[in-house]
């Protein structure tokens, strides 16, 4: 029987990987590396770096393959994306079959952790349904951005007995619900927090969270909105790419 594992290898910073990330890192043959965007050759390196300094006196090989581009022009974002999982799916099922042989072990590194904005346990899922290629599979959680922001914040996410809701740019564009107090926000690529005009928001945001660039920026959102717009814009300048994080929360004294 193959075997894959999905490890979560944390949102930036390489201590954020965990001792059972570690020892599943060293029981792997096979690491299947894809990664899309201007992030895609720092992120790749990470994740080398992470195998080099963390497996011992085991060989293994790294099978890159690049990532299928997603349709821009589709009628809906979700058909886009469910459209771009079925190609990811088919290549994933061809990594496992070609490139693993029965009794070996391969896995997908996946950032941060898997269960948060990561279409990789969806489309092991869906390759496991088609039954052409078998395997089993298991998942090791990792430190996600969400948990990075709060960390260096040094804030929690939740207030007492309160709910705490996670959501994209593009959601947050169509309007912050009053019901909701305490919204996290990824995925933002259009800084949606621009558009909210209530004098009562206070914003917790953070950029290349754990890494040695990281940037963080908190403060009432009306007031520091215009800063975090131009220090993103600049950042993204000077790198070629962004990742950013933030908690909203709504009447932040009570
Ligand atoms: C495709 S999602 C992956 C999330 C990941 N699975 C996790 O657990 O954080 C990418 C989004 O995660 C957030 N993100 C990931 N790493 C980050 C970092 N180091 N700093 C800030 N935000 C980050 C950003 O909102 C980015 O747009």
């Amino acid at each position: 029987m193959r075997k894959i594992f999905v490890i979560g290898i944390g949102a930036g910073n390489p201590d954020y990987i965990t001792v059972q990330a570690i020892k599943a890192l060293n029981s792997v043959d096979v690491f299947f590396v894809m990664d899309k965007g201007p992030e895609k050759d720092d992120l790749t390196r990470l994740r080398k770096e992470i195998c080099a300094r963390h497996i011992k006196d085991r060989s293994y090989r790294i099978v890159e393959t690049p990532d299928p581009p997603r349709e821009r022009n589709a009628p809906s974002y979700e058909s886009s994306v469910r459209a771009w999982h079925d190609q990811r799916g088919a290549i994933y099922e061809g990594l496992i079959e070609q490139q693993l042989a029965d009794g070996e072990c391969g896995a997908f590194l996946v950032w941060g952790d898997p269960s948060l904005y990561d279409s990789t346990l969806r489309i092991i899922d869906r390759i496991t349904l088609r039954g052409n290629v078998t395997f089993e599979y298991e998942v090791i959680p990792g430190v996600s951005s969400v948990q990075a922001l709060a960390a260096r914040h040094k804030i929690t996410l939740n207030r007492i007995g309160k709910s705490v809701h996670i959501t994209t740019g593009r959601k947050l564009s169509e309007g912050l619900p009053d019901a909701i107090d305490d919204a996290v926000v990824m995925l933002d690529g259009d800084c949606s927090f621009k558009a909210i005009d209530d004098s009562g928001i206070e914003i917790y945001w953070g950029a290349y969270l754990g890494t040695e660039d990281e940037i963080l920026v908190s403060g009432n959102l009306r007031e520091r909105k215009a800063d975090i717009e131009r220090i993103r814009q600049d950042a993204k300048a000077k790198k070629g790419w962004i990742m950013d994080t933030y908690l909203l929360r709504r009447n932040a004294g009570q």
